[in-house]
């Protein structure tokens, strides 16, 4: 049997303690969800493999992906999820091409999803009003989130075969959906700065949902969003 995204949020609870990696994980696993639901895939297949594909990132550094591979095959993890994971790490550290649908949306998202969230933290609205176009201004720009390999984020943008600011556009869109648990809205940043949020109503209705600390324990409580082109 699959494991359920619970089984995977505790994997990635005992193996990473860095609070700035698991919020990567997270958001990568909102974009590959984003995607799957756009390409009509099997979201929860597809969220394991955005979750767990940097686990052995903090422990073993050096083996990375190996390490989290050989324990994810143990723990029967599906052939595509760990495949993905492999390809993911193409070519510095695997000889895995990304072939599959999932391989070329996992590596599309990976390093894009760490230049969208570098953008939401020098913005004072964060993710709420960005636009693919100053995702791409910060892109040429290498000064800014030095950490991000722009030449993965180019590799992932023709593997995915899509005119960059739609896919920039569908990483925003599918890390907008968690926004509150990577802390990267505008009322996020009013409170990084010492003022008090200005509470916007209407875009916020599903804040319950997303505050619940359970949420992120919870198997299959992930949103639905509405059909749309990929
Ligand atoms: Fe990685
Ligand atoms: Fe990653």
């Amino acid at each position: 049997m699959m494991p359920t995204r619970s089984d995977a949020v505790a994997l990635l609870e005992e193996w990473v303690e860095n609070e700035a990696l698991r919020r990567h994980m997270y958001a990568v696993e909102a974009a590959v969800r984003h995607y799957a639901c756009l390409k009509g895939a099997d979201e929860d297949l597809w969220g394991l493999a955005g979750l767990l594909h940097d686990l052995d990132w903090e422990r073993h550094p050096d083996e990375h992906p190996h390490v989290g591979v050989a324990r994810l095959r143990e723990l029967g993890y599906p052939d595509e999820v760990v495949h993905a994971i492999q390809a993911h790490a193409y070519p510095d550290r695997t000889d895995v091409v990304p072939e599959s649908q999932l391989d070329r949306v996992l590596y599309a998202c990976d390093e894009l999803s760490g230049l969208v969230y570098a953008c939401c933290l020098v913005r004072p609205n964060g993710i709420d009003d960005l636009k693919p176009k100053s995702v791409a201004k910060k892109m040429k720009d290498k000064a800014f989130a030095r950490g991000v390999d722009r030449d993965a984020v180019g590799r992932g943008i023709e593997l995915i075969g899509l005119p960059w600011a739609k896919h920039i556009q569908n990483v925003i869109d599918g890390m907008r959906a968690v926004a509150d648990v990577l802390e990267v809205r505008g009322e996020d940043q009013a409170r990084r700065r010492g003022e008090k949020p200005d509470l916007v109503t209407g875009a916020r209705d599903h804040v319950t949902e997303y505050s619940d600390e359970s949420f992120w324990k919870r198997s299959g409580g992930w949103p639905r969003r509405p059909e749309g082109d990929p």
